[in-house]
């Protein structure tokens, strides 16, 4: 408790707390303590500060404790901090760019007042933190969302889609672009420079929107010419004939796998924590297969 307190401000007094603030290679926590250390609010408010800055945790686990009670506070298995070890140094990505958007797009119409679409950005963020802990390098674009940004994770933060696209073609060539934003398909024609007043002076009470077109990111990196990247992964959120809307966006976003999750009221996907995903992969001729996916955590399925 007392190491994690000094590691989550800072301190370096003694020789290994100076190793660590002076590193800047991953770093793996297997705390041990008194259960009631662990539950103590300090212990609670350093290890959550910890691991926002990228520090990754295993343990302690639950039993047998030094002082003879019983309780979790037990250092994790070695054989397992030895595996948590090499998946963070030597995952299956290392040596993987990776290139994810995540999050709704805000579209101006005026200094106060803009267009979005539903999006939490909560699978978005759960597939770039995911793959950073399988050792790829990553590069989240993200639009205007509450998520944290992901530890170990290069993140850059925009509005439009217009800008989430010139932030997107910085980052080529990648070898994977899996694009999980909610990108709004159109913006106001003209973004107006001051409030527009709800009583004009002409008398008419309620503007109209002239809509144009967004750029589809997705397809932009899908159909890029010179740096495709080798997988390039779109979702699909349908309220309805999820598959075949899908299987359409397959090829019509030059994408080679489409996650396509039902998205309609009674699903809870939007905002929820979790999600229920058909994968369709293109397949041999312009065939296409579809793998179903239990409904599960948007973190379980960043993982998968
Ligand atoms: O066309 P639709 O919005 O349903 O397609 C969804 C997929 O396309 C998602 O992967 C989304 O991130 C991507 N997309 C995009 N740019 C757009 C619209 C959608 O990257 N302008």
């Amino acid at each position: 408790a007392d190491f994690l307190a000094k590691m989550a401000n800072g301190i370096a007094d003694d020789l290994a707390t100076t190793a660590l603030l002076a590193t800047d290679r991953p770093i793996l926590v297997a705390p041990a303590m008194n259960s009631r250390m662990w539950a103590n609010p300090a212990t609670v408010r350093n290890l959550a500060l910890l691991k926002a800055s990228g520090v990754m945790a295993i343990g302690p686990a639950h039993g047998e404790l030094a002082e003879g009670e019983i309780g979790i506070g037990r250092m994790a298995e070695p054989a397992d901090i030895v595996d948590t070890i090499e998946t963070a140094l030597d995952g299956p990505l290392q040596g993987i760019r990776a290139l994810i958007t995540s999050g709704p797009t805000h579209e101006p119409i005026d200094p106060v007042r803009y267009i979005t679409n539903r999006s939490s950005g909560k699978q978005g963020h759960a597939i770039a933190a995911a793959c950073a802990r399988l050792g790829a390098s990553v590069t989240l674009i993200s639009g205007p969302s509450s998520e944290a940004d992901p530890p170990g994770v290069e993140t850059v933060h925009v509005e439009t889609a217009r800008d989430m696209l010139e932030a997107c073609l910085n980052e080529l060539p990648v070898d994977v672009a899996i694009c999980a934003a909610a990108v709004s398909d159109w913006r106001p024609a003209e973004a107006k420079a001051q409030k527009i007043k709800k009583n004009r002076r002409d008398g008419t009470t309620s503007p109209s929107l002239e809509l144009v077109e967004n750029p589809d990111i997705l397809a932009t990196i899908g159909m890029h010419g010179n740096n495709r990247p080798r997988l390039v992964i779109g979702f699909a959120a349908e309220t309805d004939e999820i598959i075949s809307y899908a299987r359409a966006k397959l090829s019509a976003k030059g994408s080679d796998w489409i996650l396509a999750n039902d998205v309609a009221p009674h699903t809870g996907t939007f905002g929820g924590d979790d999600n229920k995903i058909h994968l369709i992969k293109r397949g041999a001729g312009g065939a296409s297969d579809v793998e179903e996916w239990p409904h599960t955590s948007k973190t379980e399925v960043a993982a998968r």
